[in-house]
């Protein structure tokens, strides 16, 4: 049975996994799967924020993150306002303290945001009367997405607890690693970290996380393989051989095949065809489930706006 019981949320922001109980993970999850389940309703709009106005600021690029929180506040009946950073008084001089507090004047009922700076999120948390969102900080946190991730593994699984995860890429500079780890430790699961060595951190966000630099160890067993593109606008002092990278690294049906037989591919998104998977694989949708988990990104994000704005 599936707990929908509230009580055991108590968070007012969501700006990392590092802060969510189990329970609260669990909640986030049950409650976005009944959204799941309700999205595929036609044109289906519930009133949960209506008359709330949700503001998004993308210090960042974004294609799915933004269009899935534009998208799950509207189909709960939020309005939106998308500020464009690019034209905004920031670049008059402003300072980004004195932009969130005249944002935060204007009363906006929910702020989510994105930023290049490590926390940014729990700065602007701090500064502001409305729940505020990560959608992803430098490379620290993307909770949102590993939540995401979670719903599509306890879909598929039907659990996360004992489920073997391995993240394979270029774990230095993901915040999607971050966040990942985190959960699924949370939850029970099992993860690895398979890199080539200038692309495994020093010291993991999760201690005692075994880390692997070849896909034939770092795979086996898994029933969850997770690839990390390279983050090449991250990366300072260090070069990656694309060819190389590829030929090690790159997810190919081949490579698949050191993990379990029914094991699953994810993605977060972007991926690179080619660099971090083969052409075969990326258009293989039984065994990458990358259109599910974007299809779980709404649902996630309702939950958690539904969780922190919706019902107070
Ligand atoms: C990721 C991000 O921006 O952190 N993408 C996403 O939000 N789905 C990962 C990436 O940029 O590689």
């Amino acid at each position: 049975m599936k707990t929908l019981d509230r009580t055991v949320f108590t968070q007012n922001h969501l700006v990392g996994i590092s802060d969510l109980s189990p329970d609260e993970i669990s909640l986030i999850l049950n409650i976005a799967d009944d959204y799941a389940g309700r999205m595929k309703e036609h044109k289906f709009k519930c009133d949960v924020l209506k008359g709330a106005i949700i503001l998004t600021l993308f210090f960042e690029d974004s294609t799915r993150t933004r269009v899935s929180f534009e998208m799950a506040a509207k189909r709960l009946g939020a309005d939106v306002v998308t500020m464009d950073v690019r034209t905004s008084s920031l670049n008059k001089g402003e300072t980004f303290s004195d932009t969130i507090v005249t944002l935060n004047a204007m009363k906006p009922d929910g702020i989510v945001i994105r930023h290049n700076e490590y926390n940014a999120p729990s700065y602007v948390a701090n500064r502001v009367d409305c729940p505020v969102i990560n959608a992803g900080d430098s490379y620290r946190e993307h909770p949102t997405q590993a939540l995401l991730d979670a719903l599509t593994m306890r879909q598929h699984f039907g659990k996360l607890d004992g489920l073997s995860v391995s993240i394979v890429g270029d774990i230095a500079h993901s915040r999607v690693a971050n966040s990942n780890m985190m959960l699924l430790t949370k939850m029970g699961a099992k993860v690895k970290l398979v890199a080539p060595s200038v692309l495994m951190p020093e010291k993991t966000v999760v201690p005692n996380i075994p880390c692997f630099d070849n896909v034939k160890d770092g795979l086996k067993d898994a029933d969850v393989v997770m690839t990390i593109r390279p983050q090449k606008e991250r990366m300072q002092n260090v070069m990656i051989d694309d060819a190389a990278y590829y030929r090690d690294f790159g997810m190919t049906h081949e490579k698949l095949a050191y993990a379990k037989k029914e094991a699953i591919l994810l993605d977060p998104g972007p991926y690179i065809r080619n660099l971090q998977i083969s052409d075969a694989m990326a258009d293989d949708a039984t065994r990458f489930h990358y259109t599910q988990q974007v299809s779980n990104g709404i649902a996630v994000r309702m939950a958690v706006m539904d969780l922190l704005i919706g019902r107070k």
